[in-house]
């Protein structure tokens, strides 16, 4: 119950087990073809160029950033916690110049800001977060997508822990770069990260002049690896984690993206009431918050590292202490995929009753 990775469906571990067959078998790529086409209906998109990096989430945010980015363009990125400033450090080191958005911590970026930002910079790309594993917001998009869009840039998002727990609709908003984690809402072991792109930000990488900063993560090779009509070798697909992947997607799409998200929605709100009969505050506001990351305030007088500890070593239970600024201030309890469960509220919120009391 922290923020990731979350527990993995007894199916997924299973599947991984199954013998190793190579990574250009064509029964390889038949799975690599439906894990494609289920990534697909997760993001909510057509994007043709739709696949997995056989890497963790900061692999998929690092993809983004280097196949869009040539040294000298303009990146703005929106920054509201942890991710946010890692963004930054990649677009610095991409060779970009970067113009940094700073939002208080715990709440969303504001379109007006972002507004306010574009009016005096020209970027190539705007990032941003949607939902900040850090503070436990949930960022609105679709408004500031159009304000990207109204100034040409192309708009890049991490869902690393929004993609399978809450709607993420890639068309529908009109983002052109987005990635995701293996090891949050999609409930199989880190290690993979999502990602896809729309036909504005492939013709971007079609028309670079430099070659992509990174050799593992260069989408022109790894295309050839997932969707070439003659599929090359790239690198060594990792086999067990695809896989899983694959186990793991059709665990979601079988229970239905619908039905998925209320459960996320309802256990949040049974945690939140509960959590709020024992004193407990929420960090951000009500419209604000992520249903599978609760960030609540720890209450005066009782020490984070020894009820964590204790809920660890005594009740094998384990939730997120805060980070940067937050760090001995807030908890971060997860409800992810798999993890998202009554059972799991109930044990937790017992746990809790016998620590503080
Ligand atoms: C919002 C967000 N982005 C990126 C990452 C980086 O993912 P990973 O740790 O899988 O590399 C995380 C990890 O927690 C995250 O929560």
């Amino acid at each position: 119950m922290g923020p990731g990775p979350s527990n993995v469906h007894s199916r997924v571990l299973k599947a991984m087990s199954t013998p190793l067959i190579g990574h250009l078998d064509p029964q390889f790529i038949k799975i690599m073809d439906e894990v494609k086409e289920m990534t697909r209906l997760l993001f909510q998109t057509e994007n043709q160029i739709t696949s997995v990096i056989s890497a963790t989430g900061s692999a998929g945010m690092e993809t983004c950033f280097v196949n869009l980015l040539e040294p000298g363009d303009t990146a703005m990125v929106c920054v509201s916690g942890v991710f946010g400033n890692r963004m930054c450090d990649i677009v610095e080191r991409c060779g970009a110049k970067l113009i940094r958005l700073d939002a208080q911590w715990g709440k969303p970026v504001q379109p007006d800001q972002v507004k306010e930002m574009l009016v005096k910079s020209n970027p190539k790309v705007v990032a941003i977060v949607h939902a900040e594993t850090s503070t436990g917001v949930l960022q609105p998009l679709e408004e500031i997508s159009e304000i990207v869009h109204d100034k040409g840039a192309l708009f890049l998002v991490d869902t690393v822990t929004s993609l399978g727990g809450t709607q993420v609709k890639a068309d529908e908003w009109k983002i052109d770069a987005v990635y995701s984690g293996s090891q949050k809402c999609l409930s199989a072991p880190p290690g993979l990260s999502p990602v896809s792109f729309s036909p504005r930000a492939l013709e971007k990488m079609d028309s670079r002049k430099t070659k992509v900063q990174s050799w593992y993560l260069d989408m022109s090779m790894i295309r050839n690896y997932w969707a070439g009509a003659k599929r090359a070798y790239h690198h060594t697909g990792p086999i067990s984690m695809i896989y899983a992947i694959h186990e793991a997607l059709r665990i979601v799409l079988d229970e239905g993206l619908e039905k998925r998200f209320e459960r996320h929605y309802r256990n949040h709100q049974i945690l939140k009431e509960e959590l709020e009969a024992m004193g407990f505050e929420f960090l951000v506001a009500p419209q604000y918050r992520l249903p599978m990351l609760n960030a609540v305030k720890i209450p005066a007088g009782y020490d984070d590292a020894v009820i964590r500890n204790r809920l660890l070593n005594e009740y094998n239970i384990e939730i997120g202490g805060g980070l940067g600024d937050f760090a001995g201030k807030i908890w971060r309890i997860g409800l992810m995929g798999e993890s998202s469960t009554l059972n799991n509220i109930n044990m937790l919120i017992s746990a809790l009753k016998q620590i503080m009391k």
